[in-house]
């Protein structure tokens, strides 16, 4: 941004379009990078020390983002909306150079209405965005840019508000009703009336029950329609039957529909007892839950809908049933993947503050989400100094004070971890005490206060590496038996231990779920993501996995042996062997030859010291007698081939859906190689691209946007995106020295894609102009206006006409920015209409005379360079006639 110098400078920096630099409508960006969003420009960092490990060692910076677009003339008088669903960190937003938006977080949306300074017509509207990641907000790896969706929502004047929709079902007596709210919103210039119908349909898509309501709202005012839904027996939204229903919402005035929206809901019941913990649908489920950020290997923070999808499913797989997202908000479809997944979620704030700017925040999160049959629990906090304070409790009251005003179903927790002991602290303003950590604490606080609901919100916090068998601290690499606890935390199996066996604690919330950059705790660099997650980076299983789904799995068997069985020049010496079940038994063989049996230990695991052979060693799962499960693992020998597994066989053509792809390699007999490193390079035919890769090693430096990334442990990921209107074929080939390659097609299916707001040419409009008085004589077009003269001439905009004036002359000036790719010499000021004979001075330069007085389209070229230049148009009216512009002036590309 330039300073802001002079007073004709600092006058303008005084008014609404204000926008200088990048923020101004006509600021030259041809330079610029064109990319699409969602984008994470810190993911396409390199590895740095000296930036913040915190931060994943990532350099974030500021950054704009610049985009055009047209609105058809049809479109006024509708209410338009730009929605950003996130953008990190701080950020700032500009339509045509007027500042409309700035927030202080990047973890929430905004709704931004921009109806009052968009152009219809030709005229394009910049969006020109701001984005400050030097502010961080938390001690993780947060990412860098508009990383979430972006909308352009248009509406009608008389419309439902964003987020308007509140739609969640009530149990009373045994009755279920759901009382609808839907709010409405008006930028009319009258008091109009709607009639809003709300629709519920069941999971099979029938409607199950309507009503409707009439409501009245005054110009600019907002209005609530309330319309009680009742339903009989509805289909329970539960862990293992998520029955999602849909409430939609449509506005009519008169007979005709206006506006519509829809949000997911479901039917459920939820309590949190003091005694015996989370019960859903009146039935105590315990809560296996995670803790996890929302950054991915190879795409950062910018994570496609898909591999959300992945993730959660690969949670699943663990055993897992809820989901903290730690410690911010969501991005809103990963909550609707949970609805229909059937996970639990604690929907968690990122700022404990109660002032304006944050407590908005909050209500922003709590409107969003309250509808979602998974979300159970609000989190106002987490680990916050002032927790044992009054302060700590005041601020806490007022913000559960907030969220009861949006939501009275759902209990308020907070994630404390000490201050519980004080005599006024956080935790005497929460529904639901949260302890991190503390395992320790958990009998004593519950004999002292038996009233209160307690759980879990964060535990566990080990370390692993995946695919690594020994601790070693000068490699930075963590084994994975589940023996390195933190200093603060408990192994996997103690954290569960003393959480399963309480059935007053609601449950566990596992630090993490999976790993993420940032905070490699223990170590620091080389090391630049963490070592907590029962998954790393990409969704490859660790120990803790197995570990896990022994322990949570219920609805089948399950079985897993660690470690690989590649332990060259250790023959005959004895191997730690963990074997992870859910089963009653677990009997390990080596070559055929049983090695023992022992009762599954549901909390310990079961541990078998094998000497070692090469070989195939197994585990059994056993139950009353009967093998119920089994796993191998067998020596392999050197790679040889290279294999890529896809998650799955088709990709949606829209540009949008992705895929991961396992990279593996395999020996000479098609065995798993669980130790190869190589170095694999990918190339992609067909109509999409490789949007990352990673390995899951918390020490690689290796890029995330490449098409090279080396096996780490056997395991390498690549991660597939179509193109919009893709399809065909996408042929994946995976390349390595000495190991041959793999090749896979993955089928591209043309989808109808959700439209998309079209790009526009910048054609730099000159709207803003100054005016002389007329004059009698003719004036110097160079004159030059005092810096502080702001009103002998005036401002104005074309279409500008004069009638008859006493003086015939008249000076028009005004300022373009001429873009680099328009400055060829062929760049053509061309005034849609000038009338009077007329004069077109650039700099001081006569360009142009036009000598009819009729009034009739005019250009001059421009010379060639990309400047700003001052443009002066003298006009001279013919005597008792009209003048002035009367068209648009634009800056255009000329024929040469
Ligand atoms: C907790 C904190 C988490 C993470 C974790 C690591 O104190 O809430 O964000 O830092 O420790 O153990």
């Amino acid at each position: 941004m330039p300073a802001i110098k002079g007073h004709g400078m600092s006058y303008q920096n005084g008014k609404a379009n204000n926008g200088w630099g990048p923020a101004a409508a006509d600021f030259d960006d041809s330079g610029w990078r064109r990319l699409d969003l969602p984008h994470d420009w810190a993911v396409e960092n390199p590895f740095d020390r000296d930036e913040n490990v915190s931060q994943g060692y990532r350099a974030r910076g500021i950054g704009w983002y610049r985009r055009y677009l047209q609105l058809p003339e049809t479109d006024r008088g509708r209410h338009i909306e730009l929605q950003f669903d996130a953008i990190a960190t701080h950020s700032t937003v500009w339509i045509n150079g007027i500042v409309v938006d700035r927030r202080w977080s990047g973890y929430d949306g905004r709704s931004i209405d921009i109806t009052p300074y968009v152009r219809y017509g030709t005229d394009p509207n910049t969006i020109a965005v701001r984005v400050d990641a030097d502010a961080q907000e938390g001690w993780w790896y947060e990412g860098a840019g508009i990383y979430r969706h972006s909308w352009l929502v248009k509406r009608d004047a008389l419309h439902i508000a964003t987020d308007g929709l509140h739609a969640n079902p009530v149990n009373q007596g045994g009755r279920w009703t759901i009382p609808v709210e839907v709010t409405l919103q008006s930028s009319a210039k009258a008091a109009s009336d709607g009639t809003v119908d709300a629709v519920l349909t069941d999971p099979a898509g029938r409607e199950v029950a309507r009503g409707s309501a009439r409501a009245r709202i005054d110009a600019l005012g907002s209005a609530i329609a309330r319309i009680k839904l009742e339903v009989r027996d509805p289909k329970l939204w539960s862990l293992a039957q998520p029955n999602v229903y849909r409430v939609r919402a449509v506005l009519r005035d008169r007979a005709n529909e206006i506006d519509r929206t829809e949000v997911q809901t479901g039917f459920r019941s939820i309590r949190f007892d003091a005694d015996r913990g989370f019960l859903l649908n009146g039935e105590a489920v315990k809560i296996q839950g995670v803790c996890i950020h929302q950054d991915h290997a190879g795409v950062g923070v910018a994570v496609p809908e898909a591999i959300w999808e992945f993730r959660l499913r690969r949670l699943k797989e663990m055993g897992t049933n809820a989901i903290r997202f730690a410690h911010n908000a969501p991005a809103t479809e990963v909550l609707d993947m949970a609805d229909r997944m059937g996970l639990l979620v604690m929907d968690e704030n990122r700022h404990f503050n109660p002032s304006p700017d944050y407590m908005q925040q909050l209500t922003w999160l709590v409107r969003r989400d309250r509808n979602h049959p998974s979300v159970v629990l609000w989190s106002i906090f987490n680990e916050e100094p002032l927790q044992s304070t009054e302060a700590g409790y005041e601020m806490s009251r007022r913000m559960v004070h907030e969220i009861k005003k949006l939501d009275t179903t759902r209990p308020v927790t907070g994630a404390m971890h000490g201050g519980l002991t004080t005599a006024l602290n956080a935790a005497d303003a929460l529904d639901v005490v949260g302890l991190n950590y503390q395992t320790w604490i958990y009998d004593d606080y519950h004999k002292k206060h038996p009233k209160r609901p307690l759980t879990s919100t964060e535990d566990t916090s080990a370390f692993m590496t995946r695919g690594e068998y020994a601790s070693d601290r000068k490699a930075q690499v963590m084994g994975s038996y589940d023996d390195e606890p933190s200093s603060w935390g408990n192994t996997h199996r103690d954290a569960w231990k003393a959480i399963a066996q309480r059935p007053f604690i609601a449950g566990s919330f596992v630090w993490t779920g999976m790993d993420y950059r940032g905070e490699p705790t223990p170590y620091e660099w080389p090391s630049a993501s963490s070592f907590f997650g029962a998954m790393d980076l990409a969704g490859f299983a660790k120990g803790a996995f197995w570990i896990h789904q022994a322990q949570w799995v219920k609805d089948r068997p399950v079985v897993k042996l660690q470690p690989h069985w590649n332990w060259t020049g250790r023959e005959g010496q004895d191997i730690h062997v963990m074997v992870t079940s859910n089963a009653q038994r677990v009997r390990v063989l080596l070559n055929d030859r049983t090695i023992g049996e022992q009762a599954v230990d549901p909390y310990e695991m079961n541990h078998f010291q094998v000497p070692y052979a090469p070989g195939r060693i197994e585990a059994v799962a056993l139950r009353d007698g009967k093998e119920v499960a089994h796993d191998v693992v067998e020596t392999s020998g050197a790679p040889v081939s290279l294999v890529l597994t896809p998650d799955r066989q088709a990709l949606a053509g829209d540009g949008l859906d992705a895929m991961p792809v396992t990279v593996s390699a395999v020996d000479a007999r098609g065995r798993p190689v669980p130790l190869a490193q190589d170095k694999v390079s990918f190339s992609l035919e067909g109509q999409g691209a490789i949007i990352g890769v990673g390995n899951g090693d918390p020490n690689s430096h290796e890029a995330d946007k490449a098409s090279a990334r080396s096996l780490f442990n056997g395991l390498a990921q690549v991660i597939v995106q179509s193109r919009r209107d893709g399809r065909g074929v996408l042929r994946l080939r995976a390349h390595a020295e000495g190991l041959q390659g793999a090749e896979v097609e993955l089928a591209v299916n043309a989808v109808h894609a959700s439209p998309r707001v079209p790009d526009v040419e910048p054609t730099t409009p000159l709207q803003s102009w100054r005016v002389s008085p007329p004059a009698t004589t003719r004036p110097d077009p160079n004159v030059v206006l005092a810096e502080n003269d702001m009103n002998s001439w005036g401002w104005d905009e074309p279409p500008m006409r004069r009638g008859p004036e006493a003086g015939a002359f008249r000076l028009y000036r005004s300022g373009v920015n001429v873009r680099a790719d328009r400055n060829d010499g062929r760049a053509q000021l061309s005034f849609g209409g000038i009338a009077g004979k007329a004069e077109v001075w650039v700099d001081g330069v006569k360009l142009g005379e036009k000598i009819q007085a009729e009034p009739a389209p005019f250009a001059v070229t421009l010379p060639r360079g990309a400047a700003h230049r001052e443009v002066t148009v003298l006009i001279e009216a013919v005597q008792g006639q009209a003048s002035g512009l009367w068209g648009r002036v634009v800056l255009e590309r000329g024929a040469r």
